[in-house]
């Protein structure tokens, strides 16, 4: 029996997206014979373009971000290259997306729809594609794929859901967060369930708190059209960092697979504490007004702070610290558990008393690894001190670059794999949490001020006042020595 056809129609090609991350994401798949064959590429555009222009934007987009690209690879993946112009917003035009795509699979293959386009068709597109039954599955798969922001608060979040699930099952949608492609994130699971050293200790027992800091050194760039509607709440917090924390804090699920995986993410993220705006911070870096795009007013933080609980038996009362700004002094992602101090101090120590609590730092990017903090004795001295033990990935796995996330999220979605995508309730849940705390910085005069902070620092004052309200330091692991 011939082998069925898969195709990816991704939607917005001409797009950033497409051009960084998702062209250079099939080809690497596809030269490491990960894809399925026979295997068709559609992009879609609104462009006036011909196969041949979007084989030379492909090459162009490979040569720029897929390092180098051979000959031999490249005429067979360009030979899976077509295009199609569509007009979003205007149902006719889908007509000819249908008989493009019948036309290379003979209406019998899989489908996998990528939308990498503005949010505000999001709608247009699913529409269309129910209104001419493409969704449907006769002889072959369909699925969708959105990339974030999904939705710009609750409502928005659960209008989507409920155009999406008009025309498609639950178990066909795929929406991105690209933090749950990263290795590391993805470790974060590994190391606590393949080991058995941390799960005993995991909880409020052990814990003294955890804090999540995600930093980036750009600034708004060239993108205040969208971040200056959207600022770090929708950006950063609502997707990425709660993310990252339900990985951390949610109970071990009973198998590894997408439903008890998801349904243990999204109990941490119900148990989560409305959070008080007296626990959070929001800042703005100097100059960001000044920048092209943003509205010469804008109230639109780039960096926030805050702190949250996570009501459940592991975790009551114990701090959870998230930070993330933009125009940082370094770049890292970084998770930090702290522990508890011992009971009864022995030993005199050199540094800090804060400094002797051990500490293990999930380094999820750029330099990634483990670091784990513990007290030692100081040779010929009768002191302690904290030294690092240290796991780097790449020396460990002897890997020079680290696959990218979307490599590993395509094929997951392309294998019908959706543990690493966010299911409708944890959107919503997510939301429930962030929706509050913009809310209130908007609109309730309690609310802690904007504070400006310089560029190239780690952000207001006020978000290390917020931990040492609780006797606490924000940590930086993970960085070589001169960054730290
Ligand atoms: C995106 C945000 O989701 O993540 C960007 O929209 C941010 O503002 C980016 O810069 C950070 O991703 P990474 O993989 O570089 O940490």
């Amino acid at each position: 029996m011939p082998k069925k056809p898969t195709t990816i129609a991704i939607f917005g090609v001409t797009g950033d997206l497409a051009r960084r991350k998702l062209l250079p994401a099939l080809y690497s798949n596809f030269i490491k014979g990960r894809l399925p064959e026979p295997l068709h590429i559609v992009g879609v555009g609104r462009r006036e373009w011909t196969d041949a222009t979007l084989i030379a934007h492909t090459w162009q987009a490979l040569r720029d971000h897929a390092g180098t690209v051979d000959a031999a690879d490249w005429s067979r993946f360009q030979a899976a290259l077509s295009y199609c112009k569509v007009n979003l917003p205007q149902p006719a035009t889908y007509a000819r997306l249908q008989r493009d795509l019948d036309e290379l699979d003979g209406g019998c293959g899989n489908r996998l729809y990528y939308l990498s386009i503005a949010p505000a068709f999001y709608e247009d597109v699913v529409v269309n594609l129910g209104r001419l039954g493409m969704a449907a599955e006769p002889a072959g798969w369909r699925r969708i794929v959105i990339e974030k922001p999904f939705g710009y608060d609750l409502g928005t979040a659960q209008a989507l859901n409920r155009d999406l699930h008009a025309v498609f099952d639950e178990s066909q949608i795929y929406r991105i967060d690209h933090y749950l492609g990263k290795e590391t994130a993805q470790n974060i699971l590994f190391m606590r369930f393949a080991n058995t050293i941390f799960e005993p200790i995991w909880n409020r027992s052990h814990i003294s708190n955890v804090q999540v800091t995600v930093a980036e050194t750009v600034d708004v760039g060239t993108r205040a059209g969208y971040y200056d509607e959207a600022g770090v709440a929708r950006d950063m917090l609502q997707n990425h960092m709660l993310q990252l924390l339900s990985l951390i804090a949610m109970e071990p699920p009973a198998a590894f697979d997408a439903a008890a995986l998801r349904n243990e993410k999204v109990k941490v993220l119900q148990a989560a504490r409305p959070v008080k705006l007296a626990d959070t911070v929001r800042g703005q870096y100097a100059g960001y007004r000044d920048a092209d795009g943003v509205a010469a007013a804008s109230n639109t933080p780039t960096f926030a702070a805050l702190r949250l609980f996570i009501d459940n038996w592991r975790w009551k009362d114990i701090p959870f610290y998230l930070r993330s700004g933009k125009a940082l002094r370094q770049k890292t992602t970084q998770v930090n558990i702290q522990f508890k101090r011992p009971p009864n101090s022995l030993f005199e120590l050199t540094e800090s008393a804060e400094y002797s609590r051990n500490m293990l730092s999930l380094c999820i990017q750029p330099d990634e690894g483990i670091h784990l903090t513990i007290e030692a004795k100081i040779p010929d001295k009768s002191i302690a001190r904290s030294v690092d033990m240290e796991l780097h990935y790449k020396q460990a796995f002897r890997v020079d670059n680290l696959p990218d996330a979307y490599e590993r999220l395509i094929l997951d979605a392309i294998n019908g794999d959706a543990q690493l995508f966010i299911r409708s309730d944890e959107i919503e849940s997510a939301w429930r949490i962030i929706d509050p705390i913009i809310a209130g910085w908007e609109r309730d005069p309690q609310a802690p001020p904007m504070q400006v902070y310089d560029v190239g620092s780690w952000g207001p004052a006020a978000a290390e006042e917020l931990l040492a309200r609780d006797q606490h330091l924000w940590r930086v692991s993970c960085l070589h020595a001169e960054g730290a």
